[in-house]
């Protein structure tokens, strides 16, 4: 979703999504992210222009290779990024590479990148199940976003999301997902895809 619609999303609901990702399992249970959600339009503003400035880089500075641009094609996608600044709410998924101990050692945290997909997944999802939408961004770089929301040297940004609701008229991307059968190998036969098991009830 790239078009998205100024009406405004209580905080508390952007809570309770946090709430949910709070919930995944991480590597040694370090929990190692952190989730900053903006509703300032000064910030939004801010980030918007820095997101711009990197992707006007990727796009049209030769920063994003050909194959890369020609994979992206399809989606419609290019450097200009109103919805940073349109929707209610922008929630960043910051990484924490390593934690300090109670004398301030330095301390590893494990698996950092599975465990917050994992918990960028159940973000999501919450998201979705509230009505709501969502984009997974990453105007790489983003070390604007740690500089601009005054995060520590130990977090890394990794992941953005504006978040509200669609605006009038959105368009979104034709896409179809893999199938069953490309991305699953079973050892026990299980019902076809389009089989009576897999539609909705209450149908005749
Ligand atoms: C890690 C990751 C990074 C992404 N970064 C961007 C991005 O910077 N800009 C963008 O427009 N979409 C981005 N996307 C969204 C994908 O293009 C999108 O998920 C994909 O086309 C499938 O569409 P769907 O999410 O509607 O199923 C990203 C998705 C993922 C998982």
């Amino acid at each position: 979703m790239r078009m998205m619609s100024d009406r405004d999303v209580p905080a508390d609901l952007i809570a309770t999504a946090v709430a949910t990702a709070g919930t995944a399992p991480s590597g040694a249970n370090l929990q190692p992210w952190h989730f900053v959600a903006v509703s300032d339009r000064d910030v939004k503003k801010q980030i918007r222009d820095a997101a711009e400035t990197e992707e006007r880089t990727n796009y049209l500075n030769g920063r994003m290779n050909r194959e890369w641009q020609e994979s992206l094609a399809h989606l419609g996608t290019d450097w200009h990024k109103e919805f940073l600044e349109t929707a209610p709410w922008v929630v960043v998924l910051f990484e924490q590479r390593y934690r300090h101990g109670p004398d301030g050692l330095v301390l590893h945290n494990y698996y950092v990148k599975e465990s917050c997909g994992i918990a960028a997944g159940m973000f999501l999802s919450a998201i979705h199940n509230m009505g709501l939408v969502t984009l997974t961004h990453t105007p790489t770089p983003m070390a604007f976003l740690s500089k601009i929301l005054g995060r520590p040297d130990n977090e890394r940004p990794s992941i953005l999301f504006p978040i509200g609701y669609p605006a009038e008229g959105t368009l979104v991307p034709d896409l179809t997902k893999k199938s069953l059968t490309e991305i699953l190998t079973i050892d026990r036969p299980i019902d076809p895809p389009g089989s009576n098991r897999f539609r909705a009830r209450g149908g005749t």
